[in-house]
C-alpha cells in the first residue's frame, strides 16, 4: 500500500526508538546478570578453596620445607588453581608452589587476612593474568598460632562467560524485538483494516442511520464529518438561493454553534460626539469597512472592538468600556479602546495612513515609514490582541480582523489563543512584491498576517500579489493549488472575497421614492427642477481621483457646451485624516480647482461644481443618489469601492448611470457601468456626455443587470463564504487531529 511520507517518517522514528529501548534493556540485563554471576563465582571459589584446604590439611599440617613444597605443587595441578603457599602465623613466607604469583605472596597480605581467625578470609582480586580469587585459610585451627594456607584461583573464565552472556542477551533481545514488532504490525494492520471497514460502513450508511451503525468510538468523528457535509450543503444551497441575514444566521447557528463573532476594526460603526449642549449625538462614519461590516454584525451579533475616537465615546460606555449598538435597536456590543494621542499619531496617522495606505494604493503619494510610528503600530496591535483575548468567551473564538491597521494582530493573537479561527480581511489593494518591499518591515507584516487562518482580499489579483510577496520575503511553502501558505506547520488560506453591501439596503428602503428625491434635492440645492445632476461621494482622499473628476466635468463643458447652464455636479467630500499633510494640501487643491472651474464657466447664478466638504449621514447620501442622473466614481486605485454598489442599490427606479473607474475592484463586477480610465480626461468627459444622453431603456437595462448582480453578491454572501471556509478549516483541523490520535502504525 502507498505510504504517506509523514507515516513513513513516524514508522522509522518508532522503530529507532524501539531498537534504542531494546538495546538499553539488553545492556542493563546483561550488566545485572554479570554482577550476579561474579557474586556466585566468588562464592564457589571460596567453597572450593576451603574444600581443597580441608582435604590437604592432614598432610600439610606438619609438612615443612621440600615435603611441603611437593604437596603444594601437587595441589596446583588442578587447572583452576594458579598457586598455593604457606605462611607463618605472622605472615612471613614459608614455602610456595611452583609459579606462585610473586605479587600475591604472604608479605602482601592485608592485616585483616592475618587476623581473620578460623573462618579464613577470601576476596576477588586482580591478578597478573586477569581476575583471580585469593583465599587465606588457617591450618590447624586448634593450635594457638596456626600457619596460613594461601590459595590463588584463576577467575578469568568469569570475564569470558560475561562476554558470551552479553552476546547471547543482545541476540535474544533482538529476536524478541523482531518477533514483537512483526506481531504488533500484523495486529495493527488487522485492526486498521477492520477499523477502516467499519468506518466505510458508517459513511456509506444513509445519513439518518449513521448513528445506529456507528460504534461509540466513531461518534466524535461522525459529528465532524456530518458538519463538513452540512457545510458543503449549506454553501451550495446559499450559492443557489441567495444570501440574506437569515441564511447567515443559519450558518452561524448550524456550523458554529451560534457563537457570536468578534470583529476587530480601527473604525467604530457608531461614533458618539459631544453636541456642545451637554448632550451626545451619534455619527455614522464615512467608511467602506463600516458600510460592509455593520449589517453583518446586526445579523450575527457578538462584539466589535474598535478605537473609541469620538469626543463623547467614553461618556456613552459602561465601566468596562462597552456600549450596546445600534443605539436605536441594540443587537451587539461595541467595545471601545482608548488610545493615547501618541499611540493614535504613530499607529493610525503615521504607520497606517502615511505608510501602508500610500504603499498599497497606486496614487503617487510617497509612503513614509518611521521607526517611532512602527513602534506604536506594534504596541497598538498588541493592545488590540489583548482586548480580543479579553472578550473571547471560549479558547477557539471566531475573530474577524479588519484591514491594514492590524497586520500584526493575527500573529499576536495566535500566541494567546492558538485554537482561534482568525479571518483577516484586507480592505485595500495589495501591491506587487517589489513595491511591497519598500516597507522596511515587510517580513514582520507578512509574518503577522500569516497568524490568520484565512487572509482575504477583494480580488484574485491582490491574492496573487500577496502570495508573491510571501514567496519573495519569507521562508514559507506556497501551495498554489489550494491557494494557501504553509509556515511552521500551519496553513493560511489566501482567498478572494469581493466585499459588498447589504441587500435589500436598509438605507435605500428608508429613503423616499426617486421622484420625490429628484424634486426635493434640486429644491434644496436651489437649482431648476429639470437640472441635470451628477454626484460624487467620497472621503476627501487622494486615492479617489476627485481632481481628475472635476477636470472631466470641465472637459465635458468645454466639448459639449449644450450642458452649460444645465448640468450641475455635486461632490460630497467627507473630511478625512485631516492632520496629514497630503490630505491638507489635497483639500486646498480640490477647493481651488472647483473654484477655478466655477469661475471659468459660471454665469447667471449657475456654478457647475457644488463642493460640500462636510460629513453627510447615510440618509442624506441616499437621497442624493436617488436624485442624480449619474454617479461618477473616479478612484485612481480602490480595493472595491462601495459607493458604486450603494448607488446601484439606491436606484430601484432603474434610472441613473454609473460611470466607474476601471481601477476599482467594483469594475470587475459591474461591467454594465460605463467603465473609464480616470486619468484619461477626454474619454472620461465623453463617458459623462454618454451618460447624460443615455436613453431611458438603456439605463434601465444596465441598472437592472447591476442590481441583480449586487443583490446576489451582497455582503451576507461575503461574510457567509468566509465563515463557511472558516468552519471547513475548523472541522478539517479537528478531524485531522482526531485521525492522527486514532491512527494505527500500519496506517
Ligand atoms: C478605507 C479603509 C477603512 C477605513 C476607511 C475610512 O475604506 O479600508 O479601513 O475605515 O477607509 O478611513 P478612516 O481612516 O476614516 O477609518
Amino acid at each position: 500500500m502507498h505510504q504517506q511520507p509523514s507515516t513513513m517518517r513516524a514508522a522509522i522514528r518508532f522503530l529507532l526508538l524501539f531498537v534504542a529501548a531494546l538495546a538499553v534493556l539488553a545492556w542493563g540485563a546483561s550488566a545485572l546478570f554479570n554482577r550476579q554471576a561474579m557474586v556466585w563465582a566468588e562464592r564457589d571459589m571460596g567453597l572450593r578453596a576451603r574444600l581443597l584446604a580441608s582435604s590437604a590439611e592432614p598432610s600439610l599440617r606438619d609438612a615443612t620445607g621440600a615435603s611441603a613444597r611437593r604437596l603444594l605443587d601437587a595441589m596446583v595441578r588442578d587447572e583452576r588453581l594458579m598457586g598455593a603457599a604457606l605462611c607463618h602465623p605472622n605472615g612471613r613466607p614459608e614455602v610456595a608452589s611452583n609459579g606462585f604469583p610473586a605479587t600475591l605472596g604472604c608479605a602482601s597480605l592485608p592485616g585483616e587476612a592475618l587476623r581473620a581467625g578460623d573462618a579464613g578470609w577470601d576476596r576477588a582480586i586482580s591478578g597478573p593474568s586477569g581476575a583471580s580469587h585469593l583465599t587465606v585459610i588457617p591450618l590447624g585451627a586448634d593450635t594457638a598460632k596456626p600457619r596460613l594456607l594461601l590459595l590463588v584461583h584463576d577467575m578469568s573464565f568469569v570475564d569470558r562467560r560475561a562476554d558470551t552472556t552479553i552476546q547471547y542477551t543482545f541476540i535474544a533481545f533482538a529476536l524478541v524485538g523482531l518477533l514483537g514488532a512483526a506481531a504488533a504490525t500484523v495486529v495493527a494492520r488487522l485492526s486498521w483494516l477492520s477499523w477502516t471497514e467499519q468506518l466505510r460502513k458508517v459513511l456509506l450508511a444513509p445519513f439518518r442511520a449513521m448513528d445506529a451503525v456507528a460504534p461509540r468510538l466513531f461518534q466524535p468523528l461522525l459529528s465532524d464529518v456530518r458538519g463538513l457535509v452540512t457545510t458543503l450543503a449549506v454553501e451550495e444551497a446559499g450559492a443557489e438561493t441567495g444570501w440574506n441575514p437569515e441564511r447567515l444566521q443559519q450558518v452561524l447557528r448550524r456550523q458554529l454553534g451560534g457563537e457570536g463573532i468578534l470583529v476587530v476594526a480601527n473604525r467604530e460603526p457608531y461614533v458618539h460626539e459631544r453636541d456642545g449642549r451637554g448632550g451626545l449625538r451619534v455619527v455614522h462614519p464615512a467608511s467602506g469597512l463600516v458600510t460592509a461590516l455593520e449589517p453583518v454584525m446586526r445579523a450575527c451579533s457578538g462584539t466589535w472592538i474598535a478605537h473609541g475616537s469620538g469626543s463623547g465615546d467614553f461618556d456613552a460606555v459602561d465601566a468596562s468600556d462597552h456600549v450596546r449598538v445600534p443605539p436605536d435597536r441594540p443587537i451587539y456590543d461595541l467595545r471601545r479602546l482608548r488610545l493615547s494621542s501618541e499611540e493614535e499619531q504613530g499607529y493610525y496617522y503615521g504607520f497606517s495612513n502615511e505608510g501602508l495606505w500610500p504603499l498599497c494604493h497606486m496614487a503617487h503619494t510617497r509612503p513614509e515609514f518611521r521607526s517611532r510610528d512602527w513602534e506604536q503600530y506594534q504596541r497598538v496591535n498588541r493592545r488590540f490582541a489583548d482586548a480580543v483575548a479579553d472578550e473571547a468567551s471560549s479558547p477557539d473564538p471566531i475573530v474577524l480582523v479588519q484591514d491594514y491597521h492590524f497586520a500584526l494582530l493575527p500573529r499576536y493573537l495566535r500566541a494567546r489563543l492558538p485554537r482561534a479561527t482568525i479571518l483577516t480581511f484586507w480592505h485595500i489593494p495589495w501591491p506587487n512584491a517589489e513595491r511591497f518591499g519598500v516597507c522596511p518591515w515587510e517580513r514582520e507584516l507578512l509574518d503577522g498576517l500569516l497568524g490568520s487562518s484565512i487572509v482575504g482580499f477583494h480580488t484574485q489579483a491582490h491574492c496573487n500579489n500577496f502570495m508573491e510577496s510571501v514567496d519573495r520575503y519569507l521562508e514559507a511553502r506556497l501551495d498554489r493549488e489550494r491557494h494557501s501558505v504553509v509556515q511552521g506547520g500551519r496553513e493560511t488560506l489566501v482567498r478572494a472575497y469581493p466585499i459588498s453591501i447589504d441587500w435589500p439596503s436598509r438605507y435605500a428602503e428608508g429613503t423616499a421614492p426617486a421622484a420625490e428625491c429628484h424634486a426635493a434635492v434640486r429644491r434644496e440645492l436651489g437649482i431648476p427642477e429639470d437640472a441635470l445632476l451628477g454626484v460624487g461621494v467620497d472621503r476627501l482622499d487622494y486615492t479617489k481621483g476627485i481632481e481628475e473628476r472635476f477636470l472631466a466635468v470641465e472637459r465635458l463643458l468645454e466639448r459639449w457646451p449644450t450642458y452649460r447652464g444645465r448640468f450641475w455636479f455635486v461632490q460630497i467630500a467627507a473630511p478625512s485624516r485631516v492632520i496629514i499633510e497630503a490630505y491638507r494640501t489635497l483639500n486646498e487643491r480640490v477647493e481651488a480647482l472647483a473654484h477655478r472651474i466655477n469661475e471659468r464657466f459660471g454665469r447667471d447664478g449657475w456654478r457647475p461644481i457644488i463642493l460640500e466638504r462636510s460629513h453627510h449621514e447615510p440618509p442624506a447620501i441616499f437621497r442624493m443618489y436617488r436624485a442624480a442622473d449619474l454617479c461618477y466614481v473616479s478612484s485612481l486605485h480602490d480595493g472595491m469601492n462601495l459607493v458604486a454598489k450603494e448607488f446601484v442599490a439606491a436606484r430601484d427606479d432603474l434610472r441613473g448611470v454609473l460611470v466607474l473607474s476601471r481601477f476599482t475592484g467594483a469594475a470587475r463586477e459591474l461591467s454594465e457601468a460605463l467603465i473609464v480610465n480616470p486619468y484619461d480626461i477626454d474619454s472620461a468627459a465623453a463617458a459623462l456626455a454618454d451618460a447624460l444622453a443615455m436613453p431611458e431603456d438603456e439605463q434601465e437595462e444596465r441598472m437592472r443587470a447591476m442590481r441583480s448582480l449586487v443583490s446576489e453578491l451582497n455582503v451576507y454572501r461575503w461574510a457567509g463564504k468566509m465563515l463557511l471556509d472558516a468552519t471547513r478549516t475548523r472541522r478539517r483541523e479537528r478531524l485531522a487531529s482526531r485521525l492522527s490520535v486514532g491512527k494505527g502504525p500500519g496506517g
